[in-house]
C-alpha cells in the first residue's frame, strides 16, 4: 500500500464540470478568461448545471426562478437572531443555517432529480441572502428582502446594505463570483462529494462543503490577507513584514497552490479589479502593498498569489466586512458544488479510500484497575 499525504496527485474521480490544465481553467470547456470578461453569474451557474450557455429564454427564466427563491423562511431569520452574533464567524452562521434550511424544505429527501434540481436553486438562491440577513442582523439592522428584479450580483449588494448598488460594484460582484465559481475537485467539493456519496441530500452535500471551505489553507485564506494587509500597513513595511514571515516559516495567506504552478489564471483578473477599485476609493496602497508582496514572494519564495490574494483588497474596497471575504466565497462556489454533487449522483460510487495503519500492533486488553 502507498500512502499519497494529501491525496497530491490522486485522480480521484471523473468529472465533465471544470479542468485545469498547463495553469489554465476551464468551465465545461470554456476558458475562464472569457467567461470573467463576458458572462453574467447566472448564466455560468446555468452552465454548470446544464452543460450548455442558456438562450435567451432559459436565461430569463433561470434568473426569475433564481430571484423568486431567494426569501429566506422567517424561522430562519429568526434563527438567525438567536445566534450570539457578536461571537460567531459568519462561516459558522452560514453552515449552520444552511443546515437548518433542510428543516424548512419538504423535499429535502426526496432523491429525484427533479427535486435535487429545485432544491438546487433554492440553494443557490438562499445563500447570498443567509449571509447579508446575519451581517445586518449583527449590526442590529433589519434584514432586507431580495428584489426579483435585480441580478444575483445586484441582489447580494442590495440586501448587504439597503440601497441600490452602483453599477462598478455590480460588475466587480459579478466578476468575482464568476471567477469563484468553480474549481474542479478543491477541498470543498471534495467533501461535498464525499457526503452525498454516500447517498445523503444535497443540503449535507453543501453544508459539509461550507466547513471545509471555511479553514484558512482554502476559502479562509482571502480574510486573512485582509487581516495580513492591515497589520503590514504601508508599503514601507512590506519588505521587512515578510522577510520575518519568511524566517519564522510562516504560511503567507493568499500564496501557492496544489495544482498551479505558474500562476492561478483568475488572480490577474482580480489584480486588474482591485487595481480600479483601489483608485475609485482614494486607497491605492492596498494595491501597491499587494504588488510588491506578490514580488518579494515570487522572486523568493517562487510561489505566485492565487484566487484569495487579490479578492481581498476587491472585497475591502467594495466595502464589505472582512469576515464576510469566505461566505462571499461560498455564494459562488455553491454553483460548483452543486454542480459536482449533481454529477457524483448521476454515476454514484461510494467514496472510501484506505489508510495505511502505523500505529500499535498485539496490544492485549489489560483491565481498568490494572493500567
Ligand atoms: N507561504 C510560504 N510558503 C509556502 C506557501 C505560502 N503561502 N505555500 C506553500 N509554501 C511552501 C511550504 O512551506 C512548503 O515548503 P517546504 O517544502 O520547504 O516545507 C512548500 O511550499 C509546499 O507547501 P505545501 O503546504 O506542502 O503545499 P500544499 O500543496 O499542501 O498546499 C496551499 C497548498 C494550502 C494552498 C498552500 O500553498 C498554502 O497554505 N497557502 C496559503 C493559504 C492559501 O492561500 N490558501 C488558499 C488556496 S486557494 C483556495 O483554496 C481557494
Amino acid at each position: 500500500m502507498t500512502t499519497t499525504r494529501g491525496l497530491e496527485g490522486v485522480v480521484a474521480t471523473t468529472s465533465s464540470i471544470s479542468s485545469i490544465v498547463n495553469d489554465v481553467l476551464t468551465y465545461r470547456g470554456y476558458n475562464i478568461d472569457d467567461l470573467a470578461e463576458n458572462a453574467s453569474f447566472e448564466e455560468v451557474i446555468y452552465l454548470l448545471w446544464n452543460d450548455k450557455l442558456p438562450n435567451k429564454q432559459e436565461l430569463d427564466q433561470f434568473s426569475a426562478k433564481l430571484a423568486e427563491d431567494a426569501v429566506i423562511p422567517e424561522e430562519i431569520i429568526n434563527q438567525i437572531k438567536s445566534y450570539p452574533s457578536d461571537k460567531v464567524s459568519p462561516m459558522a452562521a452560514l453552515r449552520t443555517a444552511v443546515s437548518t434550511l433542510a428543516l424548512y424544505d419538504e423535499e429535502a429527501d426526496d432523491m429525484s432529480e427533479e427535486a435535487n434540481y429545485r432544491k438546487a436553486i433554492r440553494l443557490q438562491a438562499k445563500i447570498p441572502t443567509v449571509v447579508t440577513t446575519f451581517s445586518r442582523i449583527r449590526e442590529g439592522k433589519e434584514p432586507i428582502s431580495p428584489k426579483k428584479d435585480l441580478s444575483f450580483a445586484a441582489n447580494f449588494l442590495f440586501t448587504l446594505n439597503g440601497e441600490m448598488p452602483e453599477e462598478v460594484a455590480v460588475t466587480a460582484i459579478n466578476k468575482a463570483l464568476v471567477l469563484h465559481a468553480d474549481h474542479e475537485l478543491n477541498a470543498s467539493t471534495f467533501t461535498g462529494r464525499v457526503c452525498v456519496a454516500t447517498l445523503s441530500d444535497i443540503y449535507s452535500g453543501v453544508t459539509s462543503a461550507i466547513g471545509a471551505l471555511k479553514g484558512p489553507l482554502h476559502g479562509g485564506a482571502n480574510e486573512r490577507v485582509m487581516k495580513m494587509l492591515s497589520e503590514i500597513g504601508s508599503v514601507e513595511n512590506v519588505d521587512s513584514y515578510l522577510h520575518q514571515a519568511f524566517e519564522k516559516k510562516e504560511k503567507i495567506m493568499g500564496f501557492g497552490h496544489r495544482v498551479y504552478k505558474t500562476g492561478d489564471p483568475r488572480a490577474k483578473h482580480l489584480k486588474e479589479m482591485s487595481r480600479k477599485l483601489t483608485e475609485l476609493t482614494g486607497e491605492t496602497k492596498w494595491y501597491e502593498m499587494s504588488t510588491k508582496m506578490e514580488q518579494i514572494v515570487r522572486d523568493e519564495k517562487g510561489l505566485p498569489p492565487n484566487v484569495d490574494f487579490y479578492s481581498a483588497s476587491v472585497y475591502h474596497s467594495l466595502g464589505i466586512d472582512h469576515d464576510l471575504f469566505t461566505p462571499l466565497f461560498a455564494v459562488s462556489r455553491v454553483s460548483g458544488w452543486i454542480a459536482h454533487i449533481l454529477e457524483q449522483y448521476s454515476n454514484n460510487r461510494l467514496i472510501r479510500p484506505r489508510a495505511e495503519y502505523v500505529g500499535a500492533t498485539n496490544q492485549s486488553y489489560v483491565s481498568v484497575e490494572n493500567r
